[in-house]
């Protein structure tokens, strides 16, 4: 037995010893092995079988109604120097986490089946790629797992030859939100949950491993690991460019990530490919670019809001072959949530008659799970070893007013604190009063496994002589008029935003300077067919100086919430762009 199986082996038995499972189940990942699976969870009222003809092979899973999201305040990072998971994160000394979590894993597992899921996060026979191996309790994580990563036995086969693999233990406990913990510690490759059933807290490839400890990880090792899509936009001379993008949670990633040309583009012969639409793994190559990876299988993703007219390739993904968890259902099985233009739900999401006076039938945080390969777009290129080499990063979030609908960063230090300065609005108030602006470094608030100061000193190491890096631009699809509506299409038009993009990389399009980014004039933009008024464009592409005096300022306190850990080359920057306004 090589030394790795046996310090797998070793750990497995050390959780059995504290959980008291009833049986072991080392899953290989099989169709026979997720049959019978599927089977348990009909018996046990886990899943209810959806309508088999039009949705052949989809189940319905209804969570604990308490237990359907993420929990940030419940979630610690625990290094041993409170620091170096900094501000952004909330930290527990690590010997005490333990206590804690042991004395909730005792005997926890009595009565029930014990999985040893073993996956790999990207390609299976790409160097990129890095393997971990979930214990768990609930065989719907199992079966998510099965969509969401390469699990199963070639994973299980890889961890044996090269022995380093994240340790992850999940138990569903009594989905009590009192005894619920999502525990990361990154010096020991390791995640702790208990208590929750829901995505991101118990299905630990995810935002556990892929972004908490691979960042951290990622740090050490010289890469990135970020909460981004990955698409690949291809021109009518046949030329593919590859873009990431970092919008926070319900920002339009996974909308993005699947765009549909407008109707014009597609005739002239532009392609949009679905690399990913959650998170990117970056990894500087030989030729100095960087190559980014998706390191999941599958998608996980908002469903409300999900139809033919916003995202077609997601609804044509979603009619075989898929889990959905919270949504509602019609009397004849089949999935339903709010923003489907056709059906009616029966059931609401927790199985109750539906009835519009108590709530929407889908829980507004309900999800689909389904595999990659199912999305029309996904590209081959997704499970390329090398990865994909990126031309174009791009940062934004939802903002009312300020942001302009796109800006390109002077450079790559510019484009860091761009990425830095991210901030999300909460939903403006009908009376228009301005909305609370929280930043969100990156989109990485809630995933960052270590402190932001450091996490930025990391990005801006990236820029080193030999480096071809992708040009960082900034976009704002969330603007809003006096009366509170959307002055930009988005969605599938957004295709003319990534194409002025293109064209700056390829040296094609013009831009203005300003002290804050590069700007492109109105004429710059294909808004053929749009029918948007020359006013409104206008509006989205002007710089507003005042706001942007304020901006910096608010800027520049942020930074100093990371002290001295926040490089100097960032402050530097963002004074001299404030000197400028
Ligand atoms: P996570 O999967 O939670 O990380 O989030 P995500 O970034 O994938 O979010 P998602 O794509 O599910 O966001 C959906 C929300 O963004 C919905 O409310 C959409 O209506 C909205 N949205 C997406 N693209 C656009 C756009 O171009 N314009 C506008 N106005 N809304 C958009
Ligand atoms: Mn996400
Ligand atoms: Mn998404």
């Amino acid at each position: 037995m090589s030394s790795q199986l046996a310090s797998l082996n070793d750990w497995v038995a050390s959780v059995a010893q504290l959980t008291q499972p009833d049986a072991i189940h080392w899953c290989d990942g099989s169709d026979a092995e997720n049959a019978r699976l599927v089977e348990l969870m009909l018996a046990n009222g886990d899943l209810v079988k959806l309508n088999e003809q039009t949705h052949p092979n989809c189940y319905l899973h209804r969570s604990s109604p308490s237990d359907v999201a993420r929990v940030e305040h419940l979630t610690f990072v625990c290094t041993r120097h409170p620091a170096d998971a900094g501000p952004n994160n909330n930290w527990m000394d690590p010997a005490e986490a333990h206590r804690e979590m042991d004395a909730l894993y005792a005997g926890c597992m009595r009565g029930r089946t014990m999985y040893v899921v073993p996956y790999c996060m990207g390609p299976i026979d790409s160097p990129l790629s890095r393997c971990g191996v979930e214990i768990t309790d609930s065989p719907y994580v199992v079966a998510n797992m099965r969509i969401m990563t390469r699990m199963g036995a070639a994973a299980q086969a890889r961890i044996e030859r090269e022995g380093s693999f994240v340790k992850g233990l999940h138990s569903i406990g009594e989905l009590d939100p009192n005894r619920r913990f999502i525990m990361h510690f990154p010096e020991e490759l390791s995640i702790q949950s208990y208590g929750s059933g829901y995505g991101g807290n118990a299905l630990l490839g995810k935002k556990c491993h892929a972004l908490r400890i691979a960042s951290y990880q990622a740090r050490t090792e010289g890469w990135l690991a970020e909460h981004m899509l990955i698409v690949g936009i291809e021109n009518p001379q046949g030329e593919t460019h590859y873009v990431a993008a970092a919008f926070p949670s319900a920002c339009g990633k996974t909308n993005l990530a699947m765009l549909i040309p407008p109707e014009g583009y597609r005739r002239a012969g532009w392609k949009v490919w679905t690399v990913g639409d959650d998170i990117c793994w970056m990894h500087p190559g030989a030729d100095g670019r960087l190559y980014a990876i998706n390191p999941e299988a599958g998608f996980f993703g908002v469903a409300p809001g999900t139809s033919e007219k916003t995202n077609a390739n997601a609804m044509a993904m979603l009619d075989h072959d898929a889990i959905f968890t919270n949504t509602g259902v019609t009397a004849d099985g089949q999935p339903w949530w709010e923003g489907m233009t056709s059906g009616t739900p029966a059931k609401d999401w927790q199985g109750r008659d539906y009835d519009k006076a108590v709530g929407p039938a889908a829980h507004p945080n309900s999800r689909f799970t389904v595999s990659a390969k199912q999305c029309p777009s996904y590209t081959a290129k997704a499970e390329d070893p090398q990865g994909v080499p990126l031309s174009a990063i791009i940062f934004g979030g939802r903002r009312a007013s300020l942001v302009p609908l796109v800006l390109e960063a002077r450079d790559w230090t510019h484009g860091v604190l761009v990425g830095a300065s991210m901030a999300s609005e909460t939903t403006a108030a009908a009376t228009g009063a301005v909305g609370v602006v929280r930043r969100d470094s990156m989109a990485m608030k809630p995933f960052a496994g270590y402190n932001f100061g450091d996490y930025f000193a990391h990005w801006l190491s990236f820029d080193k002589p030999g480096a071809k890096l992708p040009k960082i631009f900034q976009v704002n699809w969330f603007r809003k008029d006096a009366d509170g509506k959307f002055m930009w299409p988005g969605f599938g038009d957004n295709m003319r935003v990534l194409e002025w993009m293109l064209k700056r990389v390829t040296g094609q399009a013009h831009a203005v300077e300003t002290p804050v980014g590069n700007l492109p004039l109105p004429a710059d933009l294909d808004t053929e067919g749009l029918g948007l008024d020359a006013a409104t464009l206008e509006q989205l592409l002007t710089l507003d100086r005042a706001g942007w005096k304020a901006e910096m300022e608010s800027i520049g306190e942020y930074l100093e919430e990371f002290g001295d850990r926040t490089p100097e080359v960032l402050k530097a920057e963002r004074a001299r762009i404030a000197a400028q306004l």
